[in-house]
């Protein structure tokens, strides 16, 4: 995934292209680039690496350019060098480009540019579009008829020849009051101030100035010039379009005083709770109430008629918010559920299945492997009798993203927009989905009693009360503990039941951040292999919460310490057996196990953010990762 912007207006562009790419460096830091038309040339400064390489290269260019368009890349075709670095340019040096996706037939469109002559500076698949409308310009006619401007045109017969995903921000010195913008399956909105116009891949980059926004829709193209915007179809057809007034703070991209984004998100978790709670829980429910329902999701029958099964897809952290998901489902709901890899899914769905729910969980909404799998669902479910039609649920932080517009029935998980590359608060709030869509369906199904629905409730209605203390009580031990394992080269992750999904999930945020290796496993089958990794030098996190698996992953526990390993239980147990066996304890409150594992990830959450600070590295962009990854 990239992140792109675009200026066109009265001020000085270069300084809001920096600061637009600021806030899109989470999607993508290994180069960056900016291109600006002024005095009749486009003027393009790349740099490899992170944003600030490419500001100090800046300082030495003076422009008052007014026009412009900014790029911060994770790569996909091509090494991350200079080279490859966005904005593109055809040989005259007269077109700029930014690109934010794949094209899929580059290679057959770069063999067609070669053979006419055209050369190559990069190993890009963008390069071939800056090409393509110089080739369109070398052939065409002076003007095209009913067409406001040759260089929409030269674009939009380039896309025409694109296959793939992607979003493009252009100009053309020759057009020097035209912007152009372009959306094909990668989201781009374009920014309506003052005498002046924005595009970017996503709302943070133009909030500080503008809360006015029209989000393209696949097969459009946008032209911005300093009078106003023009949306047109891939046909040529122009489009009504009104924009919409975001409800997203400045303030919201804001560190607000943490040293990063991630402990800022993981402090926010208690209101994220709170939210979810307000919105998807019934306030005025009680137990003798027969008429109401306590969960007000607003799914309709066309999602829990006759369900039989729920399939769900999703990567990475939201898989693992998944896997608890499905443990709620068939604990509560008493529905049968399996969760795929999206990825895995693709290529080898499982045989298609009557009266299917599938759920497609991404915190961004935009993840190429999701999205693809959720297609293929449809896809293959089109045309055949009413109980194999596709039942399609999105759960999503970003309700506009390309998953809220392919997949009617959304949860919006609301936990306002997330900077730090690695999830935190969208998993709890993703969690938070999980047991109100779970508790839905026990409701409707009567499959738990409404004394047991309203204990969950009113559990529920505790945790953030106790996410607070958790973070209050234990930030500072969390902190002293991460110093004692800065050096450390493996972890391993312990959790059974419900907590297993939360040793993948802390383990996982300790890879991503502090690039230590580290496994989650379900406690019981570490004696079946893993057990053999384990020595002095290898620490055990054990999630060892009251319920049923306590005891057996206390046993568990007590195999690795056999093994030497030095044992950090994450527990509400202080006494007995917890007490003696571990060597570091960092209590959590004692709640219902169905809902441990809200509380329970939150210590994990620090010790892996405690640990990369410790070792002074980029916590909210770690090496090689994006935020979301919009290709396969
Ligand atoms: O936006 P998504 O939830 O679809 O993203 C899925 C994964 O790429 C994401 O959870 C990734 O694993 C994060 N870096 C986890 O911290």
């Amino acid at each position: 995934m990239c992140g792109i912007v675009g200026y066109i207006g009265t001020q000085t562009a270069t300084e809001i292209l920096l600061s637009g790419l600021e806030k899109l460096e989470y999607r993508g830091y290994d180069s960056a680039g900016i291109a600006t038309i002024w005095e009749g040339d486009v003027n393009c400064v790349r740099a490899k690496g992170k944003l600030h390489n490419l500001r100090s290269k800046l300082e030495q260019v003076e422009t008052h350019a007014q026009i412009g368009i900014g790029h911060t890349r994770w790569a996909t075709h091509g090494k991350p060098e200079e080279y490859n670095a966005h904005p593109h340019m055809d040989a005259a040096m007269r077109v700029a480009v930014v690109v934010n996706g794949i094209i899929e037939n580059y290679s057959e469109l770069r063999e067609e540019l070669k053979q006419k002559g055209y050369q190559f500076r990069s190993d890009t698949d963008v390069e071939v579009i800056p090409h393509l409308i110089a080739d369109f310009f070398k052939h065409s006619p002076a003007s095209v008829p009913f067409s406001p401007s040759l260089f929409l045109e030269a674009v939009r017969d380039t896309v025409k020849k694109l296959r793939g995903a992607f979003a493009i921000a252009l100009i053309s010195a020759d057009y020097p009051d035209e912007l152009i913008v372009v959306r094909q399956q990668a989201p781009i909105v374009i920014g309506f101030g003052q005498g002046e116009f924005f595009c970017a891949s996503d709302t943070p980059a133009i909030i500080s100035y503008t809360r006015a926004v029209l989000p393209l829709d696949n097969g459009e193209i946008a032209r911005l010039t300093p009078l106003g915007v023009e949306v047109y179809n891939f046909a040529g057809e122009r489009l009504k379009k009104q924009p919409r007034l975001l409800n997203l703070n400045p303030m919201m991209v804001e560190k607000q005083g943490f040293k990063h984004f991630m402990l800022k998100e993981i402090y926010e978790q208690p209101g994220v709770v709170r939210a979810c709670l307000d919105a998807y829980f019934n306030a005025d429910w009680n137990v003798s109430d027969s008429t109401n329902s306590p969960v007000k999701l607003g799914l309709s029958a066309d999602i829990y008629s006759d369900l039989e099964q729920i399939q769900i897809v999703a990567c990475g952290t939201s898989w693992h918010a998944a896997i608890v998901g499905k443990y709620l489902l068939e604990q509560l709901a008493g529905i049968p559920t399996q969760v795929h890899y999206a990825s895995e899914f693709r290529y080898a769905p499982t045989p298609l299945t009557p009266n299917t729910l599938t759920i497609g969980v991404t915190q961004s909404g935009e993840t190429a492997d999701t999205l693809a799998a959720l297609a293929m669902e449809k896809e293959r479910r089109q045309g055949k009798e009413p109980k194999y039609q596709a039942r399609l649920l999105g759960i999503t932080n970003r309700p506009e993203s390309t998953l809220g517009q392919m997949i009617f029935h959304i949860i919006n998980t609301l936990a306002g927009i997330e900077i730090g590359v690695a999830a935190t608060k969208t998993f709890v709030a993703q969690l938070m989905a999980f047991y109100a869509l779970a508790l839905d369906l026990a409701y409707l199904r009567q499959s738990i009693s409404p004394t047991r629905l309203q204990e969950i409730i009113n559990g529920l209605r505790q945790i953030p009360g106790e996410i607070e203390a958790t973070l209050e009580k234990q930030e500072h031990y969390i902190e002293q503990l991460a110093h004692e394992f800065a050096e450390t080269k493996d972890f391993i992750f312990l959790g059974r039941g419900i907590n297993y999904p939360i040793a993948l999930e802390g383990a996982l945020k300790l890879k991503e951040i502090s690039y230590i290796h580290a496994e989650g496993y379900p406690a019981g089958e570490m004696k079946h292999g893993p057990i053999a990794l384990l020595d002095a030098k290898v620490p055990v996190v054990a999630i060892a919460t009251p319920g049923s698996v306590y005891e057996k992953v206390i046993s568990n526990a007590q195999e690795a310490k056999a093994r030497d390993s030095r044992l950090i239980g994450v527990t509400p147990v202080n006494d007995g057996e917890a007490a003696e066996i571990f060597n570091d304890l960092i209590p959590v409150s004692k709640v219902d196990e169905l809902l441990s594992p809200i509380l329970t990830v939150i210590p994990l959450q620090l010790l892996a953010y405690h640990i990369a600070a410790r070792r002074g590295l980029d916590v909210d962009q770690p090496r090689n990762l994006a935020k979301s990854v919009t290709v396969e």
